[in-house]
């Protein structure tokens, strides 16, 4: 085959072998491979395994070859949940926090999402489509493939659907696209907008959603998933139960911001509705877990929040895991919460403050969060008959990409078997 590559000289190869999702102990169990080798073509993994054996394979015989030079191999890693476009950074909020004021009062006063609500009303598309691509290379530049990215800045039809056909632009298959597969999440329902906080007013919203923005959606096939933020200041459970069969009924499937600052019935939902994944769930009380380690649920965790905004209260990781379940972790890039592009950031933080072991992130950055993304079977880990997803990293050990925190081990990102970023 023309077009094979072979990777070899990797230290260790961490390959995420096996079923998914990972439960329970099972998350832990990496399958790791020292002096591993990956044979490539066509953009997918034609053998992945102990050196000495993917050599023998006939297509090794007629492929590039790429030594490692000791490095670390992983999955290309996977951001589940993101608000990837936005317009302008929230920093002086960053230091009115810092100064005492919560999240909820600068959202009370006008701030938060609403300013980047007109932050990004009044931006060009240019200039929309120039941050996010930026954003995007960086995250290839931290060993990120795919990227979920949500809508919710713009929380009228045409800002919605904008978001929404930019995301398209910048994912794989047109000219401007970034090498980063996006899937894309309306997430209209992200706070009620200016034009309706009057009384009544968030229920007349909640209807331009269901009857306008999601069909319009929908029919033009920009979305995979919808979102609602269930909190107080923001949507309640009632209204995001409209939300989600209308989206359902639809094709798009929910998925939830619950329990972010305040437990208010959202993880008890995304049960009832079978959401493809519950996000943040820092409030979510014993009952809660107990629901959704018995349901398909993928219970997404976004340290980055707790660590921008200085809170001490971090997801419960350990007792999601003890309870059978499906833990992943995602940055939320956004510039409210969690300003951050790096995987290996929230992989740090899952580690020191929420007591995972390095072995427990990086399943949750890349197969567990395949599955939250209906991927599982095509990304995530390293398997033959895979898409050839691919970081690599300047260590010697797994274990070491979330110890060094704060700092960028990853050389190279492959995706679907291309170099999307590589540091010279
Ligand atoms: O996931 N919780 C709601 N949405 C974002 C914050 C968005 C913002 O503040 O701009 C989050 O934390
Ligand atoms: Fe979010």
């Amino acid at each position: 085959m023309a077009d094979a590559l072979l990777l070899t000289g990797s230290k260790q190869l961490v390959t995420m072998a096996g079923p998914a999702p990972r439960r329970g102990r099972a998350l832990g169990e990496i399958g790791a491979i020292r002096d591993g080798a990956v044979l490539i073509a066509s953009g997918r993994i034609v053998a992945a395994g102990p050196r000495a054996r993917v050599e023998r394979h006939r297509v090794a015989r007629r492929a590039r070859r790429i030594d490692l030079g000791g490095r670390v191999v992983t999955p290309g890693l996977v951001d589940a949940h993101t608000h990837l476009v936005f317009a302008a950074s929230r920093a002086t909020e960053y230091e009115q926090r810092i100064a005492g004021a919560t999240y909820e009062q600068i959202a009370k006063a006008g701030g938060g999402i609403l300013s980047s609500v007109r932050a990004l009303r009044a931006a060009t598309d240019e200039a929309l489509a120039a941050g996010a691509r930026a954003r995007l290379a960086r995250m290839a530049a931290h060993g990120t493939t795919t990227v979920e990215a949500k809508t919710g800045y713009g929380l009228d039809f045409d800002n919605e659907l904008r978001t929404l056909r930019l995301l398209r632009k910048l994912g794989r298959g047109s000219p401007e696209a970034s090498g980063v597969e996006i899937v894309p999440t309306l997430l209209a329902a992200h706070v009620v907008p200016p034009e309706f906080r009057h009384p009544g007013g968030a229920d007349e919203y909640v209807d331009r959603i269901v009857r306008l923005i999601l069909p319009a959606a929908a029919l033009e096939g920009l979305a995979e998933y919808c979102d609602v933020f269930v909190e107080r200041g923001a949507f309640s459970v009632a209204q995001a139960r409209r939300i989600f069969a209308a989206g359902r009924a639809l094709g798009l499937k929910p998925r939830v911001h619950a329990e972010q600052l305040s437990r208010t019935g959202g993880a008890r939902l995304a049960v009832e509705v079978e959401a493809a994944s519950v996000d943040h769930l820092d409030f979510a009380s014993g009952a809660d877990m107990r629901s959704l380690a018995r349901s398909e649920v993928a219970c997404v965790m976004l340290p980055g929040c707790s660590f921008h905004l200085g809170l001490a209260r971090y997801a419960p990781a350990q007792k999601l895991i003890e309870a059978g379940a499906i833990v992943a972790l995602a940055t939320d890039c956004n510039p409210g919460t969690s300003p951050t592009l790096s995987l290996p950031m929230a992989m740090s933080l899952a580690c020191t403050q929420m007591r995972m072991t390095p072995g427990e992130a990086l399943a949750a950055c890349t197969i567990n969060a395949a599955y939250s993304l209906g991927r599982q079977a095509r990304i995530g880990s390293v398997e033959a008959g895979k898409d050839a997803d691919l970081a690599v990293w300047d260590v010697e050990d797994y274990r070491e990409i979330p110890y060094y925190f704060g700092v960028n081990y990853c050389v190279m990102t492959l995706k679907r078997g291309t170099v999307i970023s590589k540091v010279c």
